[in-house]
């Protein structure tokens, strides 16, 4: 039967992958407070209707960094989709274009950027991780700019790995055939051998540059056309020196609720965020959406736009480039119904005073 909820795309994916893999993608850092916040912070938000004010012509249509998207709701990077689905990547940027959305392609694909871009007319995002090899990152950068990527989201709470108990259960390694295919060339495709933990977690801290600061910020701008989309971002001061260091959008985002345990609920601190910003950037959230109303109660305080994450991939698991067009389809239907319900027409017409 097809899944009416997003919900039960991840009990369909629970039944088509590994333990380890679902845990990899579920998984969240200890004892997964924040990963569990980022939802009840939905569930506790009530919105209240509006009446009689002519909802029948609808548009869920709305631009990020003036790409035209057809509602505000984007693809999140995920790093090695292959793991879910064999096309992996592929297939999410097929659905990503029939859904006329913006997908954001992982420094971490398990496709490369140059196959992911030639392979669909979806507009791209590259996400970023800063590694203290600064050539290996130049190339990074290059690459996402010659493909065609549109941004680059620089996401900025990893410089070491969360504590991901599940990933150090089950020892999380790559199948044989699968890669961080944007890393081979620099001889990183696969994971560290780590007997005592997650080869993911082994990645990045031997890896990823811990002694990043704002000035590296600064630095990728020097490097780069592209507009800087800084991710991660939980606190207002980090917020208004993210718009002093040059970022043309933020993404609160706790990655999900797999780095910093107990930190806040991306939903919870938007508003401070989006008012430390004061208009000078676009603000964006990731964690926890899974409702049409999620959205709604998102663009409410403030957020221009949202990203999935673990739907899109229990939707490729499910069913691929469908499952993932399936996950979108229902939460375009959901948005639809709670924004006509909540009295607007479009995105732009919910403000705070939908929120009871
Ligand atoms: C990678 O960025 C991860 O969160 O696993």
């Amino acid at each position: 039967m097809k899944p009416l909820r997003l919900d039960e795309y991840e009990d369909l994916a629970r039944r088509h992958l590994t333990a380890d893999v679902f845990d990899y993608y579920a998984g969240g850092a200890c004892d997964e407070l924040t990963l569990r916040d980022n939802r009840e912070a939905f569930e506790r938000l009530r919105l209240v209707g509006r009446l009689l004010r002519d909802v029948s012509v609808r548009s869920l249509a709305t631009t990020v960094l003036g790409t035209e998207i057809s509602m505000p709701v984007m693809i999140a990077p995920v790093a090695l989709q292959r793991l879910a689905f064999d096309d992996g990547e592929l297939a999410t940027a097929r659905a990503a274009a029939k859904a006329a959305t913006l997908m954001i392609l992982s420094t971490l694909s398990s496709v490369s950027i140059e196959d992911v871009a030639a392979s669909t007319r979806a507009p791209l995002w590259f996400q970023l991780y800063i590694y203290k090899d600064k050539g290996l990152t130049r190339e990074l950068v290059r690459r996402a700019e010659e493909a065609g990527c549109r941004a680059l989201v620089l996401t900025v709470d990893a410089q070491v790995c969360g504590k991901r108990e599940r990933e150090m259960r089950h020892r999380f390694q790559l199948p044989r055939g699968i890669t961080m295919a944007n890393l081979e060339g620099a001889g990183h495709g696969t994971l560290p051998n780590e007997n005592s933990g997650s080869g993911l977690a082994a990645h990045v801290n031997s890896l990823f540059d811990p002694a990043l600061d704002w000035n590296d910020v600064a630095w990728l701008i020097g490097q780069t056309r592209l507009p800087i989309v800084l991710k991660g971002v939980l606190h207002p001061d980090d917020a208004r020196l993210a718009v002093a260091h040059g970022a043309s959008a933020l993404f609160v985002s706790n990655h999900g609720g797999r780095q910093l345990d107990t930190a806040p609920a991306t939903l919870d601190v938007l508003e401070s965020v989006v008012e430390a910003v004061d208009g000078r950037a676009e603000v964006y959230l990731d964690g926890g959406v899974r409702r049409g109303t999620d959205v709604v109660k998102a663009l409410a305080l403030g957020a221009r736009a949202v990203a999935v994450g673990r739907p899109v991939v229990w939707g490729l698991a499910a069913a691929g480039a469908r499952g993932v067009g399936g996950v979108l389809e229902i939460l375009r239907e959901e948005l639809d119904v709670a924004l006509a319900l909540c009295g607007a027409r479009r995105p732009e017409e919910i403000s705070r005073a939908a929120l009871f």
